[in-house]
C-alpha cells in the first residue's frame, strides 16, 4: 500500500483521538498528523498514543479550523515537510493525503434565545464553513496525490431520510443537526467538483465523549472504525457515500 499522510482535525480527544489510535494500530506505516487547537493538548495526545503502543510517525499540527491564518500555516508546514514544489511552486505530494475533517462543535442558545444568531453562526462556521475552507486550502496537495481522500465526520443526525421517517428522535441541538445535513450536501457537491478526490461522509454513531457529556453508548474507538475503513481500505472498496460501521460491518446510511 502506498504511504499516506493522514491529517485528523480535532485529534487531541474524543473520536478524533481514537481515529488516530485505531488507524495507527491498523496501518502503522502511514504518517499521522494530529490537527489540534492547542499544541499542548496535541503533544499530550501524542504521549498518550505512544503509551498505548503506537509506533507510527506522529506529529502535531496547530489547526484551529476557524482560523484562516492557522489553516494557511498548516498547509505550508505539511507541504514543506511532505511535498516538494515544482517550478511554479505548486506542491507535488510525495505521499497520498487523507484529510479527515473530524473537529466540530455542538452548542445551544440560552433559554431566552438571546444568543440564537451567535450560536448558529458559531456552529455553522465550525461544522460547515471551516470544513469547506480547510478542504479548499488542502486542495493543491490533495490534487497531487494519487489516492487523495477527504472524509467528513458527520452524524446519523444528518440523514433527511431518518428525519422524515421519524427514526431520529428530537435532537439535543437543532443547529448541530442542521450543520451535519449541510456537511453531507457540501460533501456531495465537493465530490462533483473534484472527481479525482474520493469523498465520504462517515457516521461514527452515538459515542461516549465529552461532546454528549459521555452519555453515548459506543466506545469512541468503535466509533472510529468507519473512518479507519474509509481511510485505508483499497480505494475502490467503498464508493463515495455516507457510511457507518455497525454490527461489525460497513453499511450505507440513508441520505
Ligand atoms: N460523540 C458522538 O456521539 C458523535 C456522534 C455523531 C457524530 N459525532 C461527530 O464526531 C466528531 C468528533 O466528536 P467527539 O464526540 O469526539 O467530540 P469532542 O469530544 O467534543 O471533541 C471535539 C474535538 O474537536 C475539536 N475542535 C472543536 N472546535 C475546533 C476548532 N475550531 N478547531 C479545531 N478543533 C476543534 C476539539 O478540540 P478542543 O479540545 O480544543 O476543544 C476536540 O478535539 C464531530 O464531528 C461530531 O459531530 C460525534
Amino acid at each position: 500500500m502506498s504511504p499516506k499522510v493522514i491529517l485528523v482535525t480535532g485529534a487531541n480527544r474524543g473520536i478524533g483521538f481514537c481515529i488516530v489510535q485505531a488507524l495507527a494500530q491498523r496501518a502503522p506505516e502511514h504518517t499521522y498528523l494530529l490537527g489540534t487547537r492547542s499544541t499542548f493538548a496535541g503533544e499530550e495526545a501524542v504521549i498518550k498514543l505512544k503509551e498505548l503502543g503506537i509506533t507510527s510517525y506522529l506529529e502535531v499540527v496547530q489547526l484551529n479550523i476557524t482560523d484562516d491564518t492557522q489553516i494557511a500555516a498548516a498547509v505550508s508546514t505539511i507541504s514543506n515537510k511532505f511535498g516538494r514544489l515544482d517550478s511554479t511552486h505548486q506542491p507535488i505530494a510525495l505521499m497520498n493525503i487523507v484529510l479527515i475533517n473530524n473537529a466540530a462543535i455542538g452548542q445551544n442558545p440560552k433559554q431566552d434565545n438571546s444568543d440564537l444568531r451567535a450560536v448558529y453562526d458559531r456552529v455553522f462556521d465550525a461544522n460547515i464553513t471551516s470544513v469547506a475552507v480547510v478542504k479548499n486550502a488542502f486542495m493543491p496537495l490533495l490534487k497531487k496525490s494519487e489516492d487523495a481522500r477527504v472524509i467528513n465526520i458527520s452524524s446519523g443526525r444528518a440523514s433527511v431520510s431518518l428525519q422524515i421517517s421519524g427514526q431520529n428522535p428530537p435532537t439535543a441541538s437543532i443547529s448541530y443537526s442542521i450543520s451535519k445535513t449541510a456537511l453531507n450536501i457540501l460533501t456531495l457537491e465537493m465530490a462533483k467538483l473534484e472527481k479525482d478526490v474520493l469523498y465520504h461522509v462517515a457516521s461514527p454513531g452515538y459515542c461516549k465523549t465529552a461532546f454528549n457529556g459521555f452519555r453515548g453508548l459506543k466506545d469512541p474507538l468503535d466509533g472510529a472504525k468507519v473512518a479507519v475503513e474509509l481511510a485505508v481500505s483499497e480505494r475502490n472498496k467503498y464508493r463515495s457515500g455516507f457510511w457507518q460501521f455497525e454490527n461489525e460491518e460497513m453499511s450505507e446510511v440513508p441520505w
